[in-house]
């Protein structure tokens, strides 16, 4: 599943989403893109920023029904699509063994097929492979400011798939 790392130069794009009714309108058109089945995406941002909040509204889009819980304390949650795809949503926020990685089999779980939906990516003591593409939130007045930088080609197709915020 490891793309090849490049463009470091490619475009970030900035979307400013006003309240949670645009974290999902987003989340739906990511949803759409196309080849977004084998991935690794980032989320970076504070706490409260509002990580698991898009991923749920992903999950969502992505036609997961049931409740998604936050992997703050369990590390990774799994979810299974209706049309099959694996998705693992982790939270590295509370992981602090790197021995972990391996006995928890997080290893394997980035080698499957899948998308991986990453929080606190920074906290992966450097264990994690290099990501498609990284989102960034951060508060803005009662909203949040999402940029996004893509790091593989399929990355930037994603990208250049979404309409403007
Ligand atoms: N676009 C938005 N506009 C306004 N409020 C939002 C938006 N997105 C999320 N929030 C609110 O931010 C709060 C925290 O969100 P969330 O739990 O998703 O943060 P997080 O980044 O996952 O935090 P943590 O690092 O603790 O896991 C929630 O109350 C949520 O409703
Ligand atoms: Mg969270």
């Amino acid at each position: 599943m490891l793309h090849t790392p490049i463009l470091e130069t490619a475009p970030r794009r900035v979307w400013r989403w006003g309240s949670e009714a645009d974290t999902e309108a987003f989340a739906r058109q990511l949803a759409a893109s196309p080849a977004l089945g084998d991935a690794f995406i980032e989320l970076h941002g504070d706490l409260g920023a509002g990580k698991t909040t898009f991923v749920r509204h992903l999950l969502r889009a992505l036609g997961i029904t049931g409740r998604v819980k936050s992997p703050t304390y369990a590390v990774v949650e799994p979810h299974e699509t209706p049309a099959g795809l694996a998705i693992s949503h982790f939270d590295f926020y509370r992981f602090n063994d790197p021995l972990e990685w391996e006995d928890a089999g997080f290893r394997e779980l980035f080698a499957s097929p899948g998308l991986k939906l990453v929080e606190w990516p920074e906290r992966g003591q450097g264990a994690l492979p290099p990501a498609d593409l990284e989102i960034a939130l951060q508060t803005e007045g009662l909203g949040r400011r999402c940029r996004l930088q893509p790091h593989s080609p399929c990355g930037k197709a994603w990208l250049d798939a979404l309409a403007s915020g």
